[in-house]
Protein backbone atom coordinates (compact mmCIF):
# COMPACT_ATOMS: atom_id res chain seq x y z
CA UNK A 1 0.00 0.00 0.00
CA UNK A 2 1.25 3.17 -0.74
CA UNK A 3 1.70 5.94 2.10
CA UNK A 4 1.11 8.85 -0.57
CA UNK A 5 -1.64 11.15 0.85
CA UNK A 6 -4.94 11.71 -1.43
CA UNK A 7 -6.09 14.68 -1.41
CA UNK A 8 -9.69 15.12 0.46
CA UNK A 9 -12.25 17.56 -0.41
CA UNK A 10 -11.16 20.69 0.78
CA UNK A 11 -14.05 21.31 3.32
CA UNK A 12 -17.02 22.91 1.73
CA UNK A 13 -15.29 25.68 0.12
CA UNK A 14 -16.42 26.62 -3.56
CA UNK A 15 -13.82 25.03 -5.38
CA UNK A 16 -11.48 27.83 -7.19
CA UNK A 17 -11.56 25.36 -10.20
CA UNK A 18 -14.98 25.74 -11.09
CA UNK A 19 -14.97 28.66 -14.10
CA UNK A 20 -16.58 31.19 -12.69
CA UNK A 21 -18.68 31.98 -15.96
CA UNK A 22 -21.76 34.37 -16.34
CA UNK A 23 -24.09 31.54 -15.28
CA UNK A 24 -25.77 32.41 -11.96
CA UNK A 25 -25.21 27.92 -11.24
CA UNK A 26 -21.42 28.42 -12.30
CA UNK A 27 -21.13 31.69 -9.77
CA UNK A 28 -22.77 29.90 -6.72
CA UNK A 29 -21.19 26.67 -6.72
CA UNK A 30 -24.56 24.89 -6.39
CA UNK A 31 -25.36 21.21 -6.78
CA UNK A 32 -26.70 20.24 -9.68
CA UNK A 33 -29.78 18.99 -9.54
CA UNK A 34 -32.79 17.59 -12.31
CA UNK A 35 -34.22 20.31 -11.64
CA UNK A 36 -30.91 22.73 -12.86
CA UNK A 37 -30.94 20.94 -16.39
CA UNK A 38 -34.42 22.35 -17.19
CA UNK A 39 -33.64 25.63 -15.69
CA UNK A 40 -30.01 25.49 -17.95
CA UNK A 41 -32.37 24.64 -21.10
CA UNK A 42 -34.93 27.57 -20.53
CA UNK A 43 -32.15 29.82 -19.73
CA UNK A 44 -30.52 28.66 -23.12
CA UNK A 45 -27.26 27.86 -21.63
CA UNK A 46 -25.72 24.65 -22.76
CA UNK A 47 -25.35 22.07 -20.47
CA UNK A 48 -21.90 19.84 -20.43
CA UNK A 49 -22.46 16.29 -19.71
CA UNK A 50 -18.81 14.13 -20.04
CA UNK A 51 -18.26 10.42 -18.53
CA UNK A 52 -16.27 9.55 -15.60
CA UNK A 53 -15.26 5.64 -14.19
CA UNK A 54 -12.87 6.76 -11.33
CA UNK A 55 -12.45 8.63 -8.40
CA UNK A 56 -9.73 11.04 -9.71
CA UNK A 57 -10.99 11.38 -13.28
CA UNK A 58 -15.03 12.23 -11.30
CA UNK A 59 -12.84 14.67 -8.98
CA UNK A 60 -11.46 16.27 -12.24
CA UNK A 61 -14.41 16.46 -14.20
CA UNK A 62 -16.49 17.53 -11.49
CA UNK A 63 -14.00 20.73 -10.26
CA UNK A 64 -13.81 21.91 -13.87
CA UNK A 65 -17.81 22.93 -13.53
CA UNK A 66 -19.06 19.80 -15.79
CA UNK A 67 -23.04 19.36 -15.18
CA UNK A 68 -23.50 16.25 -15.46
CA UNK A 69 -21.79 13.33 -14.92
CA UNK A 70 -22.25 9.80 -16.68
CA UNK A 71 -20.49 6.36 -15.59
CA UNK A 72 -21.62 4.98 -18.99
CA UNK A 73 -21.08 1.40 -20.08
CA UNK A 74 -18.73 2.63 -22.08
CA UNK A 75 -16.33 1.65 -19.30
CA UNK A 76 -16.63 -1.61 -20.78
CA UNK A 77 -14.22 -0.65 -23.66
CA UNK A 78 -12.59 2.10 -22.09
CA UNK A 79 -11.70 0.35 -18.67
CA UNK A 80 -12.22 -2.64 -18.94
CA UNK A 81 -10.89 -3.71 -22.49
CA UNK A 82 -14.27 -5.32 -23.66
CA UNK A 83 -14.68 -5.32 -27.62
CA UNK A 84 -18.18 -3.43 -27.08
CA UNK A 85 -20.93 -2.35 -24.25
CA UNK A 86 -22.69 -6.02 -24.18
CA UNK A 87 -20.47 -7.52 -21.69
CA UNK A 88 -20.12 -5.47 -18.64
CA UNK A 89 -22.42 -6.33 -16.08
CA UNK A 90 -24.00 -4.91 -12.96
CA UNK A 91 -21.78 -5.57 -10.39
CA UNK A 92 -18.82 -4.06 -12.85
CA UNK A 93 -20.99 -0.68 -12.91
CA UNK A 94 -21.56 -0.26 -9.52
CA UNK A 95 -18.27 -0.56 -8.91
CA UNK A 96 -17.37 2.10 -10.87
CA UNK A 97 -20.32 4.59 -9.86
CA UNK A 98 -19.46 3.89 -6.20
CA UNK A 99 -15.64 5.15 -7.28
CA UNK A 100 -17.08 7.89 -9.21
CA UNK A 101 -19.89 8.91 -6.43
CA UNK A 102 -16.53 9.18 -3.75
CA UNK A 103 -15.02 11.98 -6.23
CA UNK A 104 -18.39 13.92 -7.02
CA UNK A 105 -19.92 16.97 -5.15
CA UNK A 106 -21.45 19.14 -7.81
CA UNK A 107 -22.70 17.81 -10.56
CA UNK A 108 -25.23 15.56 -11.29
CA UNK A 109 -24.21 11.52 -11.06
CA UNK A 110 -26.06 9.36 -14.09
CA UNK A 111 -25.42 5.47 -14.41
CA UNK A 112 -25.66 3.71 -17.20
CA UNK A 113 -27.88 0.65 -17.09
CA UNK A 114 -25.79 -2.05 -18.65
CA UNK A 115 -27.58 -4.39 -21.38
CA UNK A 116 -28.93 -7.18 -20.11
CA UNK A 117 -30.11 -5.00 -16.77
CA UNK A 118 -33.37 -4.07 -17.78
CA UNK A 119 -34.05 -5.92 -20.96
CA UNK A 120 -35.20 -8.77 -19.15
CA UNK A 121 -38.10 -7.82 -17.34
CA UNK A 122 -39.56 -5.05 -15.51
CA UNK A 123 -39.01 -6.34 -12.36
CA UNK A 124 -35.24 -6.74 -12.55
CA UNK A 125 -34.97 -3.58 -14.10
CA UNK A 126 -36.83 -1.38 -11.39
CA UNK A 127 -34.07 -3.85 -8.93
CA UNK A 128 -30.82 -3.02 -10.61
CA UNK A 129 -32.05 1.40 -11.25
CA UNK A 130 -32.71 1.35 -7.59
CA UNK A 131 -29.40 -0.65 -6.71
CA UNK A 132 -27.73 2.50 -8.69
CA UNK A 133 -29.47 4.97 -6.46
CA UNK A 134 -29.08 2.49 -2.86
CA UNK A 135 -25.91 1.24 -3.40
CA UNK A 136 -23.97 3.13 -5.79
CA UNK A 137 -25.11 7.13 -4.86
CA UNK A 138 -26.64 7.88 -8.21
CA UNK A 139 -28.91 10.75 -9.26
CA UNK A 140 -30.32 9.18 -12.38
CA UNK A 141 -30.39 6.17 -14.67
CA UNK A 142 -29.66 6.23 -18.36
CA UNK A 143 -31.82 3.61 -20.48
CA UNK A 144 -30.91 2.84 -24.38
CA UNK A 145 -34.27 3.28 -26.42
CA UNK A 146 -37.12 5.15 -26.79
CA UNK A 147 -40.90 4.29 -27.68
CA UNK A 148 -40.25 0.20 -26.69
CA UNK A 149 -39.03 1.60 -23.49
CA UNK A 150 -41.64 4.30 -22.59
CA UNK A 151 -43.71 2.09 -20.12
CA UNK A 152 -40.44 1.20 -18.17
CA UNK A 153 -39.20 4.21 -18.07
CA UNK A 154 -42.47 5.43 -16.72
CA UNK A 155 -42.12 2.79 -13.64
CA UNK A 156 -38.91 3.62 -13.20
CA UNK A 157 -39.73 7.17 -12.41
CA UNK A 158 -42.71 6.05 -10.21
CA UNK A 159 -40.16 4.44 -8.42
CA UNK A 160 -38.30 8.01 -7.83
CA UNK A 161 -35.57 7.72 -9.70
CA UNK A 162 -34.76 10.00 -12.24
CA UNK A 163 -34.14 8.61 -16.35
CA UNK A 164 -31.93 9.61 -18.74
CA UNK A 165 -33.80 8.38 -21.80
CA UNK A 166 -30.80 7.60 -24.68
CA UNK A 167 -31.91 7.12 -28.89
CA UNK A 168 -30.11 7.03 -32.04
CA UNK A 169 -27.45 5.29 -32.38
CA UNK A 170 -27.82 3.07 -28.97
CA UNK A 171 -24.58 0.89 -28.64
CA UNK A 172 -26.22 -1.72 -27.31
CA UNK A 173 -28.14 -2.29 -30.16
CA UNK A 174 -25.16 -2.89 -32.58
CA UNK A 175 -25.63 -6.69 -32.98
CA UNK A 176 -29.44 -5.69 -34.22
CA UNK A 177 -28.01 -1.98 -36.42
CA UNK A 178 -25.41 -4.72 -37.80
CA UNK A 179 -22.56 -2.00 -36.32
CA UNK A 180 -22.45 1.29 -35.53
CA UNK A 181 -24.60 3.30 -37.82
CA UNK A 182 -25.49 6.96 -37.79
CA UNK A 183 -29.50 6.48 -37.29
CA UNK A 184 -32.37 8.46 -39.08
CA UNK A 185 -30.69 9.39 -42.28
CA UNK A 186 -34.20 7.55 -43.90
CA UNK A 187 -37.81 9.53 -43.76
CA UNK A 188 -38.76 6.07 -41.91
CA UNK A 189 -36.05 6.34 -39.08
CA UNK A 190 -36.53 10.11 -38.77
CA UNK A 191 -40.16 9.09 -38.40
CA UNK A 192 -39.10 6.74 -35.57
CA UNK A 193 -36.44 9.20 -33.97
CA UNK A 194 -39.48 11.33 -33.61
CA UNK A 195 -42.07 8.89 -31.95
CA UNK A 196 -38.73 8.05 -29.68
CA UNK A 197 -38.39 10.95 -28.45
CA UNK A 198 -42.05 12.35 -28.07
CA UNK A 199 -42.78 8.99 -26.26
CA UNK A 200 -39.36 9.68 -23.79
CA UNK A 201 -40.70 13.54 -23.57
CA UNK A 202 -44.16 12.42 -22.59
CA UNK A 203 -42.66 9.32 -19.69
CA UNK A 204 -41.46 11.91 -18.01
CA UNK A 205 -37.12 11.94 -18.85
CA UNK A 206 -35.18 14.31 -17.44
CA UNK A 207 -32.89 14.60 -20.30
CA UNK A 208 -32.44 12.30 -23.85
CA UNK A 209 -29.55 11.76 -25.09
CA UNK A 210 -29.41 11.98 -28.96
CA UNK A 211 -26.56 10.04 -29.88
CA UNK A 212 -24.95 9.38 -33.80
CA UNK A 213 -28.16 11.31 -36.15
CA UNK A 214 -27.88 13.76 -38.32
CA UNK A 215 -27.59 17.30 -37.11
CA UNK A 216 -31.09 18.46 -38.88
CA UNK A 217 -32.95 15.60 -37.22
CA UNK A 218 -31.50 16.72 -33.78
CA UNK A 219 -32.87 20.44 -34.72
CA UNK A 220 -36.15 18.96 -34.96
CA UNK A 221 -36.20 16.77 -31.88
CA UNK A 222 -34.72 19.47 -30.00
CA UNK A 223 -37.46 21.45 -30.94
CA UNK A 224 -40.76 19.35 -30.24
CA UNK A 225 -39.71 18.34 -27.13
CA UNK A 226 -39.59 20.03 -23.81
CA UNK A 227 -36.70 17.85 -22.22
CA UNK A 228 -33.59 18.91 -22.98
CA UNK A 229 -31.25 17.00 -25.46
CA UNK A 230 -27.86 16.16 -25.06
CA UNK A 231 -26.11 15.45 -28.17
CA UNK A 232 -23.29 12.99 -28.98
CA UNK A 233 -22.42 13.45 -32.84
CA UNK A 234 -26.04 15.03 -33.05
CA UNK A 235 -24.61 18.66 -33.96
CA UNK A 236 -24.68 22.05 -32.09
CA UNK A 237 -27.97 22.56 -31.78
CA UNK A 238 -28.64 20.35 -28.84
CA UNK A 239 -29.73 21.91 -25.54
CA UNK A 240 -26.11 19.85 -24.39
CA UNK A 241 -23.15 17.96 -25.24
CA UNK A 242 -21.78 14.80 -23.97
CA UNK A 243 -18.67 12.95 -24.87
CA UNK A 244 -16.53 10.29 -23.55
CA UNK A 245 -13.72 11.26 -21.28
CA UNK A 246 -11.13 9.40 -22.85
CA UNK A 247 -11.90 10.18 -26.14
CA UNK A 248 -11.23 13.82 -25.60
CA UNK A 249 -7.39 12.93 -23.92
CA UNK A 250 -6.53 10.07 -26.78
CA UNK A 251 -6.86 7.19 -24.24
CA UNK A 252 -8.98 5.23 -26.42
CA UNK A 253 -6.39 3.05 -28.60
CA UNK A 254 -8.33 4.65 -31.75
CA UNK A 255 -9.14 7.21 -33.88
CA UNK A 256 -12.05 9.35 -32.70
CA UNK A 257 -15.36 9.85 -34.60
CA UNK A 258 -15.76 12.15 -36.92
CA UNK A 259 -17.77 14.27 -33.95
CA UNK A 260 -14.79 13.92 -31.16
CA UNK A 261 -12.81 16.78 -30.21
CA UNK A 262 -9.42 16.28 -28.58
CA UNK A 263 -8.20 18.51 -26.03
CA UNK A 264 -5.03 16.74 -24.86
CA UNK A 265 -3.13 14.27 -25.67
CA UNK A 266 -2.55 12.04 -22.03
CA UNK A 267 -1.23 9.16 -23.73
CA UNK A 268 1.55 10.88 -25.07
CA UNK A 269 2.25 12.41 -21.64
CA UNK A 270 1.99 9.31 -19.97
CA UNK A 271 4.04 6.99 -22.24
CA UNK A 272 6.74 10.01 -22.34
CA UNK A 273 6.96 10.14 -17.97
CA UNK A 274 6.93 5.94 -18.17
CA UNK A 275 9.68 5.92 -19.84
CA UNK A 276 11.30 8.58 -18.18
CA UNK A 277 10.55 6.96 -15.18
CA UNK A 278 11.44 3.53 -16.52
CA UNK A 279 14.96 5.04 -17.52
CA UNK A 280 15.67 7.29 -14.36
CA UNK A 281 15.67 3.09 -12.19
CA UNK A 282 17.31 1.68 -14.78
CA UNK A 283 20.13 4.63 -14.84
CA UNK A 284 20.01 4.73 -10.93
CA UNK A 285 18.76 8.12 -11.40
CA UNK A 286 15.91 7.80 -9.33
CA UNK A 287 15.49 8.01 -6.16
CA UNK A 288 17.76 10.74 -5.54
CA UNK A 289 18.75 11.35 -1.76
CA UNK A 290 15.83 14.24 -1.37
CA UNK A 291 13.61 11.48 -2.66
CA UNK A 292 14.75 8.75 0.47
CA UNK A 293 13.04 8.54 3.96
CA UNK A 294 16.81 8.99 5.68
CA UNK A 295 17.07 6.83 8.92
CA UNK A 296 18.39 9.27 12.04
CA UNK A 297 20.05 6.46 13.24
CA UNK A 298 22.11 5.67 9.81
CA UNK A 299 25.54 6.16 11.62
CA UNK A 300 24.80 3.39 13.81
CA UNK A 301 23.97 1.20 10.94
CA UNK A 302 27.78 2.14 9.47
CA UNK A 303 26.76 4.88 7.06
CA UNK A 304 29.16 7.38 6.67
CA UNK A 305 27.50 10.41 5.13
O1 LIG B 1 -21.66 4.93 -22.32
C1 LIG B 1 -21.47 6.09 -22.68
O2 LIG B 1 -20.38 6.65 -22.53
C2 LIG B 1 -22.58 6.79 -23.30
C3 LIG B 1 -22.33 8.13 -23.87
C4 LIG B 1 -21.57 8.00 -25.12
C5 LIG B 1 -23.57 8.91 -24.05
O3 LIG B 1 -23.65 6.27 -23.34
Amino acid sequence: MSITSFGRFPDDAPSDKVPSEKSPLNRTNQKITTASLRELKLRNEPITCLTAYDYATARLVDEAGIEMILVGDSLAQTMLGYENTLSVTMEEMLHHVKAVRRGVKRGLLLADMPYGSYQVDDKSALTNATRFVKEGGAEMVKIEGGEKRAELIRRIIEAEIPVCGHIGLTPQSVNVMGGYKVQGKELDGITQLMRDAVALDRAGVTCIVLEGIPREVAVLITAEVGTPTIGIGAGPECDGQVLVFHDLFNLTFAAGAKFVRRYGDAAELITRGVREFRADVKTAQYPRDEESIICRRRRRLGWRR
